[in-house]
């Protein structure tokens, strides 16, 4: 059999990855396959300084559009990250006819919906395995492996960089910034690392698993997106000292009100495997109505592992390159005609545990009042922690545990607590998963 033709878009960190490990394991991927894959067009900024292939039998060039346009080439993997000019390659790729295999969850996110459907019209694929969690095969995971489930929800550490960071910090005491450079220097990082710090990588991640996991639309614009920038060691103590830990978390849930999509960061229960998800590591937790809760644990960032992702779906692509679309798993894993209606709820309507660190004077009667706004409201306090204050400080730190609750119903009992005269500041929120049933 002939050998497939690939053109590889970037050679960056994903990008010099795949080329790695499409060379190191051609003999083992040949085996697996019964033919070839062979790299024969490489776009890359400096590319004449690269040291990766043999400009005698690979086409090198830094105008990708030669690689969407060049007749040979049978599946585009795009590698430069980005929206703008990544769309306009992908589409002009699946223009032409290509098979297209990418890396960019920012693109599947919010041009998902226009690039799977051309890609349908033309009978040409789009894989994105590499989008999600890096290494970690979910989107194989969901759409094939937990096919038969309705799926209840899931909860993933989906950004490795924002992981990296909050385990520094609690584990070494390092500094926010000092570590964020270290993980841009590993290759963790987004171009821009905002991305990974305000939760906007994480809400595309769980945008993407959200739409497969329910067989909804790729709806971005709707994730309520919160980051780890103000999350503090005082809060990490407390929580530990609660059973907790803090993560930050994409959560997907199905709700009979519709589907809850939301990034923040999360005070979940230490005895849970995935509180023990650290570093860069990334894992994904999925509630099935059959299997029940599973968990899926891996590198979600730097060069080897994501290429581990974009060659397993250049190696899918290439098993039903010819196959009518009948034979393939849809880009969705719904059939596109079928996708659901159901709403992404605002965040107000999203139930969850709260702990709240209510910044107080040391003076009687706080913790009354305090506990009294809530009961009028008839949220419950779970649990209370109050230090004693050091000798030279007046105020005190009062933490509490609240029970589940609609977030709009909380939003209403905390303001009125910041309005009391012995509260400072505003109130520090962080929501709690269980992650039980
Ligand atoms: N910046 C991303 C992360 C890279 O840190 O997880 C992988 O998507």
């Amino acid at each position: 059999m002939q050998a497939v033709k690939v053109g590889l878009l970037g050679l960056g960190t994903v990008g010099g990855g795949t080329a790695t490990v499409l060379l190191r394991n051609a003999e083992e991927i040949q085996r697996r396959l019964g033919r070839a894959i062979e790299i024969t067009h490489v776009a890359g900024l400096g590319i004449a300084s690269q040291t990766i292939f043999d400009p005698a039998k690979v086409k090198l060039t830094e105008d990708a559009a030669e690689v969407v346009n060049d007749p040979e080439v049978q599946i585009v993997v795009e590698l430069i990250g980005g929206y703008i000019l990544a769309r306009e390659l992908v589409l002009t790729a699946i223009a032409n006819g290509k098979h297209v295999v990418t890396a960019n969850k920012a693109l599947i996110a919010t041009h998902g919906t226009e690039i799977i459907r051309a890609a349908n019209e033309k009978g040409v694929t789009v894989a994105y395995e590499a989008a999600v969690a890096g290494g970690i095969p979910i989107i194989k995971a969901l759409r094939e492996g937990l096919a038969g489930n309705q799926i209840q929800w899931i909860a993933g550490i989906i950004n490795g960089t924002g992981n990296f960071i909050l385990t520094e910090m609690r584990d070494k005491g390092r500094a926010f910034d000092e570590v964020l450079l270290e993980a841009q220097k590993k290759g963790y990082a987004e171009a821009d690392p905002t991305f990974d710090v305000e939760g906007i990588d994480a809400a595309h991640k769980l945008t993407i698993l959200a739409a497969i996991a329910f067989g909804i639309e790729l709806q971005f614009e709707k994730c309520y997106t919160e980051g780890i920038s103000k999350i503090t060691t005082v809060d990490v103590e407390y929580a530990r000292e609660l059973g907790y830990v803090i993560k930050h978390l994409g959560i997907t849930r199905k709700t009979d009100a519709g589907i809850e999509l939301r990034v923040h960061p999360t005070l979940i229960p230490r005895k849970r495997l995935i509180a023990n998800v650290d570093g860069v590591m990334n894992a994904v937790l999925v509630q099935g109505d059959a299997v029940g809760p599973t968990l899926y644990y891996g590198a979600g960032a730097g060069a080897e592992p994501t290429a581990s992702a974009v060659v397993a779906d250049i190696i899918d692509t290439v098993r039903l390159i010819d196959a009518p679309a009948v034979y393939k798993v849809p880009a969705l894993g719904f059939q596109p005609s079928a996708l659901s209606v159901a709403p992404i709820l605002p965040v107000e309507l999203v139930k969850t545990a709260y702990y709240l660190r209510i910044d107080a004077e040391d003076k009687p009667g706080v913790l009354a009042e305090v506990s009294e706004i809530f009961a009028d409201h008839e949220i419950s306090i779970e649990a209370v922690l109050q230090k004693e204050p050091e000798e030279d400080e007046a105020v005190v730190h009062l933490v509490l545990l609240i029970q589940r609750v609609l977030e709009q119903n909380v939003n209403i009992a905390i303001a009125e607590v910041q309005a009391l005269t012995s509260v400072m500041g505003e109130v520090v929120r962080i929501r709690v998963e269980h992650l039980g049933k």
